[in-house]
Order: structure tokens, then C-alpha cells, then sequence
């Protein structure tokens, strides 16, 4: 596999977030305030609950369960700081997202 189309910008707004599936993988797609797009992981490492139920601010996603917050542009835990993100690579090509899942495994931490 390779990259797969996910959605154009217009289905994303910048300050929102979605949970798409590209090929059998759940991916969380992030468009930050300040423009900047992410793929992530769709659940949180801790106890897998779906990230997008948490909060997000700015490039920050607060997981709903326990609180645990993540900076998604760099992909690592903020606090606490040990848990990491699965990060996808993405590109945006005439206003259409592609993500390449492949190879990339969700990561977790559970304590
Ligand atoms: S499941 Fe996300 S912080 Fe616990």
C-alpha cells in the first residue's frame, strides 16, 4: 500500500479533527488552528479509547478517559511524557489529503 486519498481540506477544518480509515488501519486526521495537518493514531495509548472524543487546542489533544495530553504535530506526550503517537506520513495534493499507513503500528503505554 502506499498513499491512500482520505478527504479533501474543505471536509476538515482548520481547529477540527476526524477519524477516517485508510485501508483496514483507523487513523485520527488532526488540522491544527495554525494550519498544520497530522495523521495519527486513532486511539490513545494508554487504554485505547478514541482520541477523537478528547479535547484538542491548538496542536494539543487531551484524551477524554485520563487526561493525558499530547502534542499531535511532534508525535509525544506532554503530560505525562513517556507515551508516544504513531505519526502517519501525509501529503496535500490540490486541496486532496493522502495518508500512507503502511508499515506504521499504533503505539501504546500503558501506565
Ligand atoms: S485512555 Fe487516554 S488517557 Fe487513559
Amino acid at each position: 500500500m502506499a498513499f491512500e486519498r482520505v478527504c479533501t481540506l474543505d471536509d476538515l477544518w482548520q481547529g477540527e479533527m476526524a477519524n477516517y480509515t485508510v485501508g483496514e488501519t483507523e487513523i485520527l486526521l488532526v488540522h491544527t488552528d495554525k494550519g498544520q495537518l497530522v495523521a495519527t493514531q486513532a486511539m490513545c495509548p494508554h487504554q485505547e479509547v478514541e482520541l477523537v472524543e478528547g479535547e484538542l487546542s491548538g496542536c494539543f489533544l487531551t484524551c477524554r478517559a485520563h487526561l493525558w495530553r499530547f502534542n499531535v504535530v511532534e508525535g509525544k506526550g506532554v503530560n505525562p511524557t513517556h507515551p508516544e503517537l504513531a505519526l502517519y506520513p501525509i501529503k496535500v495534493e490540490n486541496d486532496v489529503v493522502y495518508v500512507d499507513v503502511e508499515g506504521v503500528e499504533p503505539k501504546y503505554a500503558h501506565s
